[in-house]
């Protein structure tokens, strides 16, 4: 009886410590610095400051970035823990120290776990639109 006892208390921490493994969040880190071809670092924005433009870079962060990038920009969306790298506070001085063109090379062009969305966001101005809201994040 008491074997049996202690066989089934072990198989019950060791079943509490794979949970726990699992549940906790793995030590992720940031993906390197990114290199930033020329031709996008000074690139112009020509919607800069356009408050009218603010609904629309909201409506398309929602429906293509939150998912990653949470409500707010701080990277924690619900696909977040499913990733391998860890994804920068958009209000981090990091973020933001960007040039808007290195923001939308970011953004567009990505890079590994940072999807491209050039297919899926076709228009110039939804894409300006979406690094001015990125831009109001701080
Ligand atoms: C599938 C998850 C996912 C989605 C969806 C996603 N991102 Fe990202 N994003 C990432 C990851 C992961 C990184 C960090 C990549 C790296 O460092 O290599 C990143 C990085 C960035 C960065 C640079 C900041 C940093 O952490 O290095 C910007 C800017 C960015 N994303 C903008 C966007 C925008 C805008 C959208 C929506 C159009 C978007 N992302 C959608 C996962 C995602």
């Amino acid at each position: 009886m008491k074997k049996i006892h202690l066989i089934s208390l072990t198989s019950l921490v060791l079943i509490g410590l794979v949970l726990m493994a699992f549940s906790f969040p793995q030590d992720k880190e940031y993906g390197p610095e990114w290199e930033i071809p020329a031709k996008y670092k000074n690139m112009e924005n020509p919607y800069k400051g356009d408050k009218g433009l603010k609904n629309v870079g909201r409506s398309i962060y929602m429906k293509h970035c939150r998912s990653c990038h949470g409500n707010r920009g701080t990277g924690n969306g619900a696909k977040a823990r499913m990733l391998d790298v860890k994804i920068r506070d958009f209000a981090s001085e990091e973020v933001q120290s960007h040039t808007d063109g290195e923001l939308y090379y970011m953004s567009i062009i990505g890079r590994d776990e940072m999807p491209s969305f050039e297919k899926k966001i076709t228009v110039e101005e939804d894409r300006w639109a979406l690094i001015n809201f990125i831009r109001g994040m701080k």
